[in-house]
């Protein structure tokens, strides 16, 4: 999405891929929001990858929400996607998966997949409203043995 079509209120942000001295914000976001957080070092092979892309937005030097993903052919398999609490509520969540699109789609991919917990009611809201769907499902999928949706989104 070109920076001229953003809604108004975020044009006081920045939209960027992540930079590798900035994995360590990423870091503590996940250690802040996450049962599972992924650690500095495993963030840092993800991002080395060259499947991987990590957009993020940034108020000044703050990452204040990202999104990762890793493409596999016709597949961008969900890696997490946070919005600091500090800034959540103004759908910043819906608009960085939603800018994502077009990045994926260069890479090949022609949907994204992901897996939600069950309990995670804000991030099934934000993703129903963008056209994503639940899937099925995955008994005990995450490491606490709480089940996960299978959840998608098939690029127009
Ligand atoms: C899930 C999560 C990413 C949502 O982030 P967010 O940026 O607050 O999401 P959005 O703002 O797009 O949507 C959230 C709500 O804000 C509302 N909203 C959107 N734009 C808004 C605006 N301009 N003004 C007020 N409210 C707005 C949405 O309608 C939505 O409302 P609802 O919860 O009542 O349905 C965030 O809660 C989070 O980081 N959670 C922890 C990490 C996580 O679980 N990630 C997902 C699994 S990887």
């Amino acid at each position: 999405m070109p920076e001229s079509e953003w809604p108004r209120r975020y044009r006081q942000y920045r939209v960027e891929r992540l930079r590798r001295r900035d994995i360590g914000q990423i870091a503590q976001l996940e250690r802040r929001v996450f049962l599972e957080p992924m650690s500095w070092g495993q963030i840092v092979i993800k991002y080395l990858s060259p499947r991987t892309i990590y957009l993020v937005v940034k108020d000044g030097p703050r990452i204040i929400a990202y999104f990762g993903f890793e493409v596999f052919g016709a597949y961008a398999h969900v890696l997490a996607n946070v919005t600091d609490p500090d800034y959540r509520h103004q759908g910043l969540a819906a608009f960085l998966l939603t800018a994502a699109e077009p990045l994926a789609q260069a890479r090949g991919a022609r949907a994204f997949l992901g897996e939600v917990r069950r309990s995670n009611t804000p991030q099934l809201r934000v993703l129903q409203t963008i056209g994503w769907q639940v899937v099925s499902e995955m008994p005990r999928f995450f490491g606490n043995g709480e089940d996960a949706y299978i959840v998608m989104k098939v690029f127009a």
